[in-house]
C-alpha cells in the first residue's frame, strides 16, 4: 500500500439570536457580538447586502444601519449598502452575484471582514454563496426577514443560486457566524409571505415532532390573525428542530437522505414551472399535501391522519394543489421533477413519506399511477370543501 492519509475535523459553532429591532441604537446585541470577536490589529469592515423588498417595506432601515455603526470605531461600515431585488430574481440572474463580488473586490473586504445580509431566504442564499466563494470564505452574518428564512433557510448551512434554470444548482455548505432573527421584520410581510414559512414548520413537525403539529393546529386562528407572539414561538421551535437535525445528522448532505426535504421534490419543480409565481413555502404546502396523500394511498399512513394534515394546510389558507402538480402522462413535468431531485441528491432517489404524524419513512421510488391518483384527489378535495373524505 502506498498512500498518505489526511484526516481532520472542523468544529462549527454559531448562535441564532432572537431579538426585536436589531438596528435600534439602544440594541447592543450585534455591536457586542462583533466587539467580542474583534481581533487586535485588524479593522473589520462590514459590507451589507439588503433585500429591496424588505427595504421598500422598511424605508428607514438603511439609515438605521448607518446610524448604528456611526459610533462603532472598531468597525468600518462600507457606506455603500448593496441593495438587490428580493425573491427568486436575486438567485436567478447572476448579475447580483457579480455585484456582490465586485463590492467585495472594490472595498477590500477580506477574511476578517463581515458580510451581513438582511432579507428573505433568496437574498440570504445569494449573499451566503457570494460570501462563501469570495476569498474562499468571508465571515457571513444572516438577518432573515421572512418567516421562512427565520425558521428554516436562514438558520441552516446551505446557500446558493439557480443556474441552467435549476434551483440551487450552484451553492455551498457554509455555516454563518451568527443569525439574528428580528421579530420586527416580520411585521412588514405581506399575507402570502407571512403564511408561506408556516409550511416549513408543518413539514418538520410531521417528520419529527407530533406535539408541534398539534400545537400548530391549536394556533391556526392566532397565526392567521398575525399574532406575533405565537409566530415567534412557531419560528423558534421550527428553527430549533432544523438546527437539531443538521447537527445530529448529515450537515453537509454527503448521503442521499434528506428528511428536511419532505414535500420538496414536487415543490421545487412547481416553483420552477410556475416561474416562481408560487412562493417556495406555498409550493412546499402543496408538496406536503401530495406526499401526505401519496403516503395514505400507498398504505403507509392512516387516511384520517392524512385528512387531518390536509385540513390544517387548508385551514391556514394554503392551496393544496396546482394544475402544474398533476401527473397526467409519463412525460409529465412533475415526474421530471422526481428525476431532477434524484440528480440533485447525486445518488439513489430517496423520498421522505409519512407513516404517522411526527414520523417519516423513506422510500426509493414513487409510483406514477399513485401520484396521479393523489393529484386528482387533492384537486377534488380543493374543489369540494373541507368535509371530503380522503380515500386511502
Ligand atoms: N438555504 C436553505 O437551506 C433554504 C431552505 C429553504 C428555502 N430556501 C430558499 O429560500 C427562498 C425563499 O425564501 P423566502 O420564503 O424567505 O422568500 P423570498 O426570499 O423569496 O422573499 C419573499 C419576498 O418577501 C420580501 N421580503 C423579505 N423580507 C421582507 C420583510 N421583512 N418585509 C417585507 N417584505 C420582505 C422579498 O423582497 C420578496 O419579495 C427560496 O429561494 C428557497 O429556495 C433555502
Ligand atoms: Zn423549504
Amino acid at each position: 500500500m502506498n498512500y498518505l492519509e489526511q484526516r481532520f475535523s472542523v468544529q462549527f459553532n454559531y448562535k441564532v439570536f432572537f431579538t426585536s429591532d436589531l438596528f435600534a441604537e439602544s440594541n447592543k446585541l450585534l455591536e457586542n457580538f462583533l466587539a467580542e470577536r474583534k481581533e487586535s490589529g485588524t479593522e473589520a469592515k462590514i459590507l451589507f447586502v439588503l433585500d429591496e423588498g424588505l427595504v421598500t417595506a422598511n424605508p428607514s432601515i438603511p439609515q438605521k444601519i448607518r446610524n448604528y455603526f456611526s459610533n462603532a470605531d472598531s468597525f468600518q461600515l462600507v457606506s455603500d449598502l448593496i441593495i438587490v431585488p428580493g425573491g427568486e430574481a436575486a438567485k436567478n440572474n447572476n448579475i447580483y452575484f457579480n455585484q456582490i463580488l465586485e463590492a467585495v473586490h472594490n472595498h477590500g473586504i477580506d477574511r476578517h471582514s463581515y458580510l451581513i445580509a438582511v432579507g428573505g431566504g433568496a437574498v440570504l442564499d445569494l449573499a451566503g454563496y457570494a460570501a462563501a466563494v469570495a476569498h474562499r470564505g468571508i465571515k457571513h452574518i444572516r438577518v432573515p426577514g421572512t418567516v421562512l428564512s427565520q425558521n428554516d433557510s436562514g438558520v441552516g448551512v446551505k446557500n446558493g443560486i439557480n443556474y441552467f434554470g435549476k434551483k440551487n444548482f450552484l451553492g455551498s455548505f457554509v455555516p454563518p457566524v451568527a443569525v439574528f432573527n428580528d421579530e420586527q421584520l416580520l411585521l412588514s410581510l405581506d399575507t402570502r409571505n407571512w403564511r408561506s414559512g408556516i409550511s416549513e414548520a408543518i413539514k418538520v413537525a410531521l417528520i419529527k415532532d407530533a406535539d408541534f403539529f398539534y400545537w400548530i393546529e391549536d394556533n391556526v386562528a392566532a397565526l392567521k390573525d398575525r399574532n406575533l407572539n405565537v409566530m415567534n414561538q412557531l419560528v423558534k421551535r421550527c428553527a430549533e428542530l432544523h438546527l437539531e437535525h443538521i447537527s445530529g445528522g448529515d450537515p453537509f448532505e454527503l448521503g442521499s437522505s434528506r428528511p428536511l426535504d419532505f414535500g420538496h421534490w414536487s415543490a421545487h419543480k412547481l416553483e420552477q414551472l410556475s416561474q416562481f409565481t408560487v412562493l417556495h413555502g406555498e409550493a412546499v404546502a402543496m408538496g406536503i399535501a401530495l406526499d401526505t396523500l401519496y403516503s395514505a394511498i400507498s398504505g403507509r399512513l392512516d387516511g384520517d391522519k392524512a385528512q387531518r394534515i390536509i385540513q390544517l394546510i387548508r385551514d391556514l389558507g394554503f392551496e393544496i394543489t396546482h394544475p402544474l402538480m398533476q401527473v397526467k402522462e409519463s412525460g409529465s413535468p412533475l415526474l421530471q421533477g422526481l428525476e431532477e431531485f434524484r440528480e440533485h441528491l447525486g445518488g439513489r432517489l430517496t423520498i421522505m413519506l409519512l407513516s404517522d404524524i411526527g414520523k417519516g419513512v423513506e422510500v426509493n421510488e414513487m409510483d406514477p399511477g399513485l401520484l396521479e391518483q393523489a393529484g386528482e384527489q387533492l384537486h377534488a378535495i380543493s374543489g369540494a370543501g373541507y368535509s371530503r373524505k380522503v380515500t386511502a
